[in-house]
């Protein structure tokens, strides 16, 4: 093994299950046996709280208008030069601006970042800091951030900055430039109160949303079911509070869960179930079921080439649920959560399941197989069933990049909210809006019930003619969970993926759901 330091051992331990599984002979190993990576993500900028700005460091200032807020870091000379930039180049402070200024005082640079919102909901700090570290991603000077001021406004400014720097660059040799990894300092008089708060509970979120994002940018020859299952586990090490069942396919035949075990037949790489129970409260707890699709060709109904690269990316539900969990638990919230990560591989293959094969379902109830494409379905309808029967949940939500379709109704703003009650959707919408993770709501009517079902089976899982594919997807799944227990099903087809950079998201993998679904059990706990 190669001398490392000890900062790099626990990364290093973390991604050895992803990279060093060591072959035998080329046909004892699934893939090649050849890891296309022994390393983490480039390191990124540190975070710091304090009350001083460091010497040397370039200057970040958020501005939440035109107006230079009041800096005691700047000189009086400084100020003017600032002031005299903001007014040529009309900077507006509109949240996402940016001005980069150079050659004033002794700073190696001073950048202007809007944090300006048009509504009247106070400013976006985190947007703020998040688009000004990703316009200082080549220029890899120590920071100083300067602006929000309250502890909670300079945590969210943190927030921001961390989730907008985040970078999956792990298989690139070649690079020009390696990312900024300077220190970034958040500073201002509530410095002390604010690192109370990164530490006890932004840090432990913005953590586990790039966890997700990690889990969904790897390509599907390195994260498959039981790599998931390693790779999740290495990160609840140590937590505490934290229960985790494995099923593998030998103890989920005998449960007869056909579903997911006949998703994952046509695969070499067996299915898996996670469940993770974080019991930081007491009570019943909310499930979190998530679809892990570790790589979705469609299977028998094989998908065309194009964008098929992006299925790797079907498990980012599982991914979510998993990421969600793990603030919880990490932030030691008191609340109960138990979630589930359906995970299979759908392949083609002389094993693979065909259309027209009928499945039978942890309950006992039966699935036509119409397309082998709508596979999300099948491993959702046994994982939400074993999740309600054994862990007697309050409520559930499940979260799935389910359907094409979702795209095309509310396209990349909004992941489809489906839910029977309005209660439970009024809650998911105020967690969304809270949060910043978007939700809309579609319909669930119980008319489109009527056209999942089958004519030798129970239901279909495609081939829904009544019926819109979001809403069609949403019924097979609620058809599987009992009317009595509260549910929530969100398509994040849509979403999961970002083609290009937003201010908290940059390109790819977006982690969407962690942060709505940390804010929505620390606002719904069993009463
Ligand atoms: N994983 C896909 C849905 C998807 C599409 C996710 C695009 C992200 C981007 C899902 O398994 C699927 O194939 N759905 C089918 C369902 C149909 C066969 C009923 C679809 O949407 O076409
Ligand atoms: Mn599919
Ligand atoms: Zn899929």
């Amino acid at each position: 093994m190669p001398k490392l330091k000890t900062s790099h051992f626990a990364l290093f331990c973390a991604f050895s299950a992803l990279t060093f599984a060591v072959p035998v002979s080329a046909q004892s190993v699934v893939g090649s046996g050849v890891p296309a990576s022994t390393v983490p993500n480039s390191a990124e900028r540190p975070i710091a709280f304090a009350e001083q700005a460091p010497d040397n460091a370039g200057l970040v200032i958020l501005m939440e208008s035109a107006e230079l807020p009041n800096i005691p870091a700047l000189s009086a000379a400084e100020r003017g030069a600032v002031e005299a930039a903001i007014a040529s180049a009309e900077f507006k402070g509109e949240t996402g601006s940016n001005l980069k200024l150079r050659g004033i005082g002794g700073r190696p640079l001073i950048m202007l970042a809007g944090a300006a919102k048009s509504d009247d909901e106070g400013p976006d700090w985190k947007s703020a800091a998040g688009s000004a570290v990703q316009k200082l991603m080549d220029d890899d000077a120590e920071l100083a951030l300067v602006g929000p001021t309250d502890a909670n406004a300079m945590a969210d400014a943190a927030l921001g900055l961390d989730l907008g720097q985040y970078r999956f660059d792990r298989y690139q040799t070649d690079v020009e430039t390696v990312p900024a990894k300077q220190r970034v300092t958040f500073v201002g008089t509530a410095a002390s109160a604010a690192q109370a708060l990164w530490d006890s509970r932004h840090k432990h979120l913005a953590d586990s949303v790039k966890l997700t994002r990690d889990l969904q940018s790897e390509p599907a020859s390195a994260l498959y079911p039981q790599s998931f299952v390693d790779r999740v586990s290495a990160e609840f090490k140590g937590v505490p509070n934290i229960r985790i069942e494995i099923l593998d396919e030998a103890a989920m035949r005998k449960m007869n869960m056909g579903a997911i075990v006949g998703v994952g037949q046509g695969s070499p790489r067996g299915s898996r179930m996670m469940v993770v129970t974080y019991t930081g409260g007491s009570g019943a707890a909310l499930a979190l079921a998530g679809k892990g699709i570790t790589f979705d060709t469609g299977g028998i109904s094989i998908k065309p080439n194009k964008g098929m690269w992006a299925m790797k990316a079907d498990m980012s539900g599982a991914a979510a649920v998993m990421g969600a969990t793990l603030s919880l638990a990490k932030s030691r919230a008191p609340v109960n959560v138990v979630a589930v990560a359906a995970l299979a591989e759908n392949m083609p293959g002389a094993n693979a399941q065909r259309p027209g094969d009928v499945v039978r379902t942890y309950g006992g109830k039966t699935i036509e197989i119409l397309s082998t494409d709508a596979e999300g379905r099948l491993v959702l309808a046994d994982a939400v069933q074993y999740v309600a029967d054994r862990y007697k949940p309050f409520a559930l939500v499940d979260v799935a990049t389910l359907t094409g379709s979702v795209g095309r109704a509310v396209g990349n703003q909004y992941a489809g909210l489906f839910a029977r009650e309005d209660a439970i959707a009024d809650r998911m919408l105020k967690a969304a809006k809270d949060s910043g993770e978007r939700l809309w709501r579609l319909p669930l009517h119980p008319a489109y019930a009527k056209a999942i079902r089958s004519d030798i089976a129970d239901v279909k899982n495609s081939g829904v003619t009544d019926a819109p594919g979001a809403s069609a997807g949403a019924h097979f799944i609620g058809y599987f969970v009992d009317e009595s227990l509260p549910w929530a099903h969100l398509d994040i087809a849509g979403v999961d993926w970002n083609n290009s950079t937003k201010p908290l998201t940059p390109k790819g993998a977006s982690g969407f759901g962690v942060r709505l679904l940390d804010q929505l059990a620390r606002d719904w706990t069993a009463k």
